[in-house]
């Protein structure tokens, strides 16, 4: 049911694992099936400079969290915050309809991680992130 290129990233899944000292975390859970995703992410000047999953999930969930690091490295966190499921969907050259659900998990997980790095961050004068201002 899946295609060659789901199955390539759940067989191979790229940044696969986790980061020691990680500037934020986001961890994200599906409901329905009990599955579960961590991101762990690495900022530099406001960019996602590295980032990395653990994924204990179907094997949808699995290609979706790799495909979705794969998209989101190198840019900007408030382009970052705008990946979609369709996209993440789309790059994998589509999944069964009854997996969409699935791709929720990864943009999700790293939006969880990014509110995590700027909730971490040291506030300024005003109380706002500085990452934000
Ligand atoms: Fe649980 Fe896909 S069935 S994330």
């Amino acid at each position: 049911m899946y295609n060659e290129t789901v199955i390539d990233h759940f067989k191979n899944p790229r940044n696969a694992g986790e980061i020691e000292n990680a500037d934020g975390i986001g961890i994200v859970g599906n409901p329905a099936c009990g599955d579960l995703m961590k991101m762990y992410i690495k900022v530099t000047d406001d960019v996602l400079a590295d980032i990395k999953h653990k994924t204990f999930g179907c094997g949808a969930a699995i290609a979706c969290s790799s495909v979705a690091t794969e998209l989101v490295k190198g840019k900007k966190l408030d382009e970052v915050n705008r990946l979609t499921r369709d996209e993440v969907a789309a790059e994998l050259n589509g999944l069964p309809p009854e997996k969409m659900a699935c791709s929720n998990l990864a943009p999700d997980a790293i939006r969880a991680a990014i509110e995590n790095y700027r909730g971490n961050k040291p506030k300024n004068k005003d109380g706002q992130n500085e990452s934000t201002t």
